[in-house]
This record gives C-alpha cells, structure tokens and sequence, in this order.
C-alpha cells in the first residue's frame, strides 16, 4: 500500500518550470534514439534533442523499430518540500511503467534500473509491466535543491512499443516511512514458516503485527496472533516459526504506532487442488478424433496410471495401427466415415477401455489444440535440444497422459538465407527437422513450427512472402503438423497496399498461405497469428483456419492476464466451432522468460488457478509455455486435472461467453455435450469476497439446481448452500446441472 504524498513535479525542455506545492504532472521530456552514455550528465548538449511525450510510448510516436532511446527531464526540487516533515528522509521520482528496461540518472548518478539490457550480466529481460519507482535519500549529494536536476532516463525497447508511457508522467513524492514497509513470506531453517516486515528506509518503525491464518476453501479465520515488531533497513521485523495447516493461507496487517497507518498482505502457498490420479489406468482424453482421408494420422491416447502399460484394439479400422507401449495411433484411413473401436490400456493395476471414433472428413482440430511452445520459455533462444527435452518432459512427466500432444517451434529456427532452390533453411540450432519430427511422431506427438507472411519474422528471421507454397512443402516433407503464422514482417507490404483498410487486404495473405497447406498431404493445424486485426474472428475460419489470436502477446502478469482473458473475450463466443477455435494466447504458467533466463511465473497460485479455468471455458488453445524440464508439481497439477481439462475439450465446443459482470464478481458459464454448464465464478478485484452463487440464478437461467461439482477439488458440493469464498483473482470453478 503506497500513501505517498503527492507534492511535486516539472519538468521542462531547456526552460525550467517553477518549482510549486501542487499536484502537476510532467507529462514531456527531451529525446533521441541511439544509445551514448554521455547523455546521463547534466551537462550533456540537448540540441539535438527534441520534445516527446512521456505519457505514450515512442511508437505512437513516430519512433519506430528503435532499440535504445534516451529522455532527459529537467526538475526543479525545492526544498521547501522536506522541511518541517515528521518523517522526510527520502525524495522519490515515480516514473511509471517502462518498455523494456531501463537506467534512471539523477544529474549523472544512476538511481535505479529495472529489467535488464542485452549487455547485461544476466542478458536483456523485459520488465515494461513494472512501475519505476526511485527513491534517493534526502541528504544524497546528487540532489541540486531549489535548482536545475537532469533525470536522464536510458531506455532499451525489445520490442515495439518502446519507452516510457506511465499514465501520470513523472511525479516527485515524499514517501512517508510506512511507505517503505512491505511485507514477505517465507520458511526458516527449520521449515516453519515466518513473516518478514521490511521497511526500505533506514529508520525505524514501530507497530503491530496481526496474523490471521484463513481457510482457502471456505474463507474462515482458524487462528490469530498478534506480535510488536520494529523493523529498519539494516533490521528487518521477523515473526517465526508459524505453523498455518495445508488448507490455510496468512493475512496479515502492519500498523504504525505512530501514524495508525498499515500495511496489508497475504501469503499465497502454493495449495494443490487436484486430486492424485489413481494408480490403474484411466482415459483423460476425448472419444473422438478428427483426420483428413489419406492423412497420416498422429494420435496418442491420453491415459494417466502406472507405467508399464500395454494398449490395444480388436478392431481397429483397417490401415490404423496402434503402438502397444506408447498408446500411439498411427496409418491412415482412405474413406471418409466415422469409424468406432476400442481400445484397451493395462497395467499391474488394471484395465480401463474406451470406445473411440476416428473421423475421417474435412474438419480437424475438433476439440482445441493442446501442447506446447517455445515462445513463452525460450524466446529466440529455443534450440532443438531445448524442444526435445521439453517433448521428452512432456512424456516423462505425464502431460501427454493428460492429452498435450502439439510440441511446436516458435519464432528463431530459420537461417539467415534461404537455399539456392529458394527453399527455406534452417539454423545452427537445429541440425535437423525431419529427425525431429520423426521422433516426435514415433511417440504419437505432433509437430509445429512458426513462420510469417511477411519478408521477415517478429524476430527479424526469415518469413515466407513470395515463398509460400514452398514453405508449405518443406513444412510436409519435414512432417509439420501445425503451422503459426504471425503477420508481423507483413505490415510493411500491407501499408503498401491500395485496399489496406479494407478486410479483405488482412484476409489475402492468410488465405494464400490456408490454400497451400491445404494442398499437403497431410493435416496442418492453421494458427493465424495477427493479434485480431480487422475483427479475424469473424473471418478466420473462412482461410480455413484452426484458431486466430485474439490479441497482443500475453506475459506473465495479472494486468495481462486480465485485459487479455477478461476484457477482450467477452463476446467472442458465437465465432468458437470444432475446428476453429479463439486463441487468446499461450499459458503464463512455470517457468518462463522469453530469453535464455527462466524465472517462475509472476502470477499467484489463485492468478493460475483462475487463467487455466478460464482458458477451458474459453475453448481456447492449450499450449503451455514453459520450460516442460522443470515443471514442478504445483504446475502439473493445475495442467493435469483431468475434469478441468475436459471442459476446455467438451466435444459440444461452444466457448463460454460472461454472463455476470457485478463490481469484482464475473460468472462465464458454457454448455457441455452432457447438458451441464461449465461455470467459472471469478473474483477480479484485490479483496476476497464471499459470492452466493444463487444471487445470479436469474442471469444465469437456472431455476432449479440439481447438482454442483468443484472441478479444481473434484468433489460435489452442496446444492442448498451455494456461498463460495472466492479469494482475490480466484474463482470457484464449477459443473452443474440444472
Ligand atoms: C509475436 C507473437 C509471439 C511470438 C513472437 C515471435 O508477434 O505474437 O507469440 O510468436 O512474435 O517473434
């Protein structure tokens, strides 16, 4: 909680605005592309420098493609700002968010740094999310009070839109000293766990320490304590050897002796909801499976249990084979007709069965398609050995007993120049894609790979304009299975073009690129890539594709999560069908990074909880984006819940659509093929709520409920008592019948 006075800013362009007490808003500053060190100092020679505003970034602009950028914004700090205050240790400049990194230099002195610069130590990292917020002690030699201060910002832009674009500009605060107090979780030596009350600042604060032990299920404090702490920079207040139950989490208050003001927070462990899978053999995966006639057919039966399991079939269609180690089905099938049998897993636990039919007509991708991709782990730096141990993980750690099949290849594989034929090559990393895509299918996976319509990639690698059929031909002869193709090179022909306001000039290129993959022999998942240009809902099954992004690129943060999931779903529900599905992006969940550097995800165990229930109501894509060698069990377990999973691949496909939006309260609700609903009760705000499902009957259209089953839990619940806790960013994911 940040209750900082807001008591000053300007800043100014060569002229220096007047200092004043008021709530002002610097909103511009000086700048030029290009990196140069020298522009930190104060003295630095502006004149070739020129005003922008610091409220947007620099694309919308007219900077673009620019990777270093500097600002310069001069400050008058007047001491009249510190004097007489209780507590007035510290000046801080809050700047707002910053695509992607950046450095802060107060009149030559670096003050603060967020994200990281491709010479960095640690390499780049993106942190445009993140709000800049510099504090410089009071007494710091750098400050000129009551004069001209140069704040020089350096900027490093990864990826357009680059630059700062805080909503407010830069403000200049006095932080009283609760500001500086935060509070953090962790376990001592001895396993039991502790609260940590940090305070940033160098003096100490006295006060109060309230911790509260909650039940994550139903919302009931089971425990209190409370504790005096102090807490200083060099000292931190340290509560220990707290023992909160499995089911439980701590909320906890800091309040100030002297101010009365507090501090709130809450731990967030990570609680695993889904139920162990029983040892015999159980099918997770749908009955159904759709193949094009005379395509070879790459499918693996998703069944968890005990390994060694044996699979088989008494009559399985003629040309369809069926590997007895693996569960793989493979061969093809030349007739078109629906073609049922049954298939059969074992092991030292017993035997489980399920009645499956191959379709063998036009549409593919029946249900949504489930995997994974580079992108969100590896960035530019996937290599083939990365997506291999990602595939053999996936195997490994039980995700294809689960029905994640698709390990595909996002942007960085291509080389720099095509072969002399023309045809695409491919880089260093990759030594070979036939092999991989051999593999890949000898264990009854699918295989993607990522191409633009454009002369050139968003990584700047090589796309397929003018090349597209040929690509569409190597894709076959490498055993290609997928195919995204991301509009980005393509902008700069498309600016070109006469009709580019029309819809059709976005269809065009995509509709080349469907024809050719159409004419392969065999079945390429279409994922359109263009962030939803010119409405591609509504177009986008008309190129025949299998699924259309939605939006931007997600990252692993609430704010995006949020704006992507929730705001920019809503409605798109009528253009979901088997075959053609929404794509709002990839899973921000494990181990992420988009770089050489992985870290866990940012999002709050109840953050994932509510982004993978509401990506199955969605019917969207499944494709997880970390790194599958290090999935840890909390990961698994919200991949891995089999009656989660089921509503993302309900063979009825109709994506949820919201049908409450009451303050912080959604309710998305589906229909499934069995005639029950799907519903996702979610709490978007940051307090957690009590929410009584039968206050939205009416909305809702239930008039009479006849059952009610927690899916994360899997176990039933009540019909007659249907008030949920439902935590900050969590969400009460249910099945119901009524
Ligand atoms: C973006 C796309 C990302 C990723 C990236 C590769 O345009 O949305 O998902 O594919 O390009 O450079």
């Amino acid at each position: 909680m940040m209750i900082n006075r807001q008591i000053f800013l300007c800043a100014g362009l060569g002229a220096m605005l007047m200092a004043s007490a008021q709530n002002t808003t610097t909103r511009s500053a000086l700048f030029s592309e290009g990196d140069d060190m020298a522009k930190a100092k104060p003295e630095y020679n502006e004149s070739g420098m020129r005003m922008i505003d610091i409220t947007r970034p620099w694309s919308d602009q007219k900077v673009n493609g620019v990777d270093y950028g500097w600002y310069r914004i001069h400050l008058t700090i007047p001491s009249s700002l510190v004097k007489g205050k209780n507590f007035a240790d510290y000046i801080q400049f809050n700047l707002g968010p910053i695509d992607d990194a950046d450095e802060v230099y107060l009149n030559g002195k670096l003050i603060g740094k967020t994200g990281g610069m491709p010479g960095d130590a640690g390499g780049y990292r993106s942190a445009w999310s993140v709000n800049r917020e510099y504090a410089v002690k009071a007494n710091d030699k750098s400050i000129n009070w009551d004069g001209d201060n140069v704040l020089a910002v350096r900027c490093y832009n990864g990826n357009d839109p680059g630059g700062m674009f805080g909503r407010n500009g830069v403000t200049v605060t006095v932080p009283e000293l609760i500001d500086g107090v935060s509070i953090g979780f962790g376990k001592g030596k001895n396993g039991k766990e502790t609260v940590t009350v940090s305070n940033r600042y160098d003096k100490s604060i006295k006060g109060s320490l309230t911790i509260e032990e909650v039940d994550n299920e139903t919302g009931k404090v089971i425990g209190q304590s409370s504790h005096k702490v102090s807490s200083s920079a060099k000292k931190p207040g340290v509560v220990a050897n707290l023992t909160p139950g499995e089911g439980s989490f701590l909320r906890v208050k800091f309040t100030d002796d002297l101010t009365g003001k507090d501090v709130v927070s809450r731990s967030h462990p990570k609680f695993i909801l889904t139920p162990a899978a029983p040892a015999a053999p159980r099918f997770n995966t749908v009955e159904v499976y759709g193949v094009r006639p005379g395509s070879p057919i790459h499918y693996r039966f998703g069944v968890s249990g005990e390994r060694p399991m044996t699979f088989s079939s008494s009559d399985l269609p003629e040309g369809v084979t069926l590997d007895p180690a693996n569960g793989a089905l493979g061969g093809s099938v030349a007739k078109r007709g629906d073609y049922t049998f049954t298939v059969k897993a074992s092991n030292g636990k017993g035997t489980a069965e399920q009645r499956f039919t191959l379709k063998v007509g036009d549409n593919i991708a029946l249900t949504p398609p489930m995997g994974w991709n580079s992108w969100n782990c590896w960035g530019l730096s996937v290599t083939q050995d990365r997506v291999v141990s990602s595939a053999q993980a996936l195997i490994d750690k039980g995700l294809a007993d689960y029905g994640y099949a698709y390990i595909n290849i996002d942007d960085g594989w291509e080389a720099p120049e095509r072969n002399a034929d023309g045809t695409i090559a491919v880089n260093e990393k990759f030594p070979s894609m036939k092999e991989l895509g051999d593999w890949l299918h000898s264990e009854g996976l699918k295989f993607g790979i990522y191409s633009s319509p454009g002369d050139l990639t968003c990584g700047c690698y090589l796309g397929s304009l003018d090349h597209e059929l040929q690509d569409a031909e190597t894709y076959n002869s490498w055993g290609v299975d997928y195919l995204k193709y991301d509009w980005c090179g393509y902008g700069k022909k498309h600016a070109l073009e006469p009709d580019r306001r029309a819809t059709s000039s976005y269809i065009r290129p995509y509709m080349l690129m469907g024809e050719y993959l159409r004419r392969q022999p065999r079945d390429i998942f279409y994922s359109l890539c263009q962030y939803g240009m010119a409405d591609v809902w509504k177009w986008g099954a008309m190129v025949d594709a299998n699924s259309w992004r939605t939006t931007g690129d997600i990252t692993d943060t609430w704010a995006s999560l949020y704006d992507i999931g929730f705001n920019r779903q809503a409605g798109l529900a009528p253009y979901a069908a088997p075959g053609h599905w929404n794509d709002p992006d990839m899973l921000i969940v494990g181990k992420v990074g988009w770089s050489d550097n992985l870290r866990d995800s940012r999002l709050t165990p109840d953050e994932q909880y509510t982004h993978i229930a509401l990506w199955s109501l969605l019917a969207s894509d499944m494709l997880i984006g970390c790194d599958l060698a290090q999935l840890d069990d909390f990961t698994i377990n919200v991949l891995c819940n089999n009656e989660v999973n089921a509503v993302n691949q309900d063979l009825l496909g109709k994506q949820a659509d919201r049908v409450v939006k009451d303050g912080d309260i959604q309710i998305w609700s589906r229909p499934l093929s069995d005639g029950t609903h799907a519903i996702g009760v979610f709490n978007v705000g940051g307090n957690d709520l009590n929410v009584n499902l039968a206050d939205y009957y009416k909305a809702l259209g239930i008039v009479k409920l006849q059952s009610v089953r927690d899916l994360w839990r899997q176990k039933d619940l009540s019909v007659s008592n249907t008030d949920y806790f439902i935590p900050s960013h969590g969400v009460r994911f249910i099945k119901v019948r009524y």
